[in-house]
């Protein structure tokens, strides 16, 4: 299938690696106008100019308001409205309750949570103006589980799953037509991860392709969640979290 995205324009931050750079190359194969965002200049316009005339590549910081403002007038002034929002751009640092810093901790709610509600909030604002639209946040089964080695990460990741389904409720009492998800892979291929792995090791070992009991999916398979609840097929679907995660939250003993 193709042109799933046909006619819609698409902001997608963190688009410069991972999850982000994939969604943004589905997102134009399916027809979409996409603006790429991120801290990483160099690999966010490189990734750009391989997508050709139906992208362009703007530099932000997430978590600064001013970053939000500054892309709200470039899409008032292009005029085309916004249709979609992916909020992904995310960092992962570990620590867990006795070992976390209140440094870092404000340093990820910052990166990780005040970035989706400045993100969401833009989105709202020109959405309902034009008509209505999607608005994708990308958590992690981080937010559902209990994962001792990041609890910075694991409550700003739940805050964007209570931010996403109280906007989605917002959203339908007023009428906008816009609708609100969040997203919630488990282990996911991308730089974020591959760190992790033991020097000489194979990552390809992990994912699921070599076993299905393995928790690392490709960013193609996030991505294509994403394009899903972007897109029209999912019109009646709304603040729902979307595990991505193969059933990991849903094993037994
Ligand atoms: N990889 C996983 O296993 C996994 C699992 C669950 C959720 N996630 C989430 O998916 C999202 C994407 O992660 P990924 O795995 O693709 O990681 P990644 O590191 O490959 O990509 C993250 C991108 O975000 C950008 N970024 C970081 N801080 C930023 C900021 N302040 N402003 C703008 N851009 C910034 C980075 O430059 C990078 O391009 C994140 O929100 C992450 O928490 C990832």
């Amino acid at each position: 299938m193709s042109g799933r995205l046909q006619g819609k324009l698409a902001v997608i931050t963190g688009a410069a690696s991972g999850i982000g750079e994939v969604c943004a190359r589905l997102f134009v194969a399916e027809g979409a106008q996409v603006v790429l965002t991120d801290l990483n200049v160099e690999a966010g316009e490189a990734v750009a100019a391989s997508l050709g005339a139906q992208a362009c590549f703007l530099r932000q910081d997430v978590s600064d308001p001013q970053s939000w403002d500054a892309l709200a007038a470039y899409l008032v002034e292009r005029g085309s409205g916004l249709d979609v929002l992916v909020n992904n751009a995310g960092v992962l640092l570990k620590a867990n309750i006795e070992d976390e810093s209140l440094d870092q901790w404000h340093k990820l709610l910052r990166i990780n949570a005040d970035s989706v509600f400045l993100g969401t909030r833009m989105a709202v604002r020109l959405m309902k103006d034009s008509g209505g639209g999607s608005i994708v946040n990308i958590s992690s089964l981080a937010a559902l589980l209990g994962l001792e080695d990041y609890v910075a990460y694991s409550a700003s990741k739940g805050a964007v799953a209570a931010l996403s389904r109280a906007v989605a409720v917002h959203c339908r009492k007023h009428k906008y037509r816009i609708r609100c998800n969040s997203v919630h892979p488990d282990g996911v291929m991308t730089p974020m991860t591959l760190g992790g792995y033991p020097k000489g090791m194979d990552p390809s070992a992990f994912t699921i392709d070599a076993d299905p009991m393995n928790r690392m999916c490709l960013p193609g398979d996030v991505a294509n969640a994403v394009l899903y609840l972007a897109s029209d097929e999912s019109r009646a679907i709304n603040g729902i979290e979307m595990r991505v995660d193969s059933g990991q939250a849903v094993m037994g003993i």
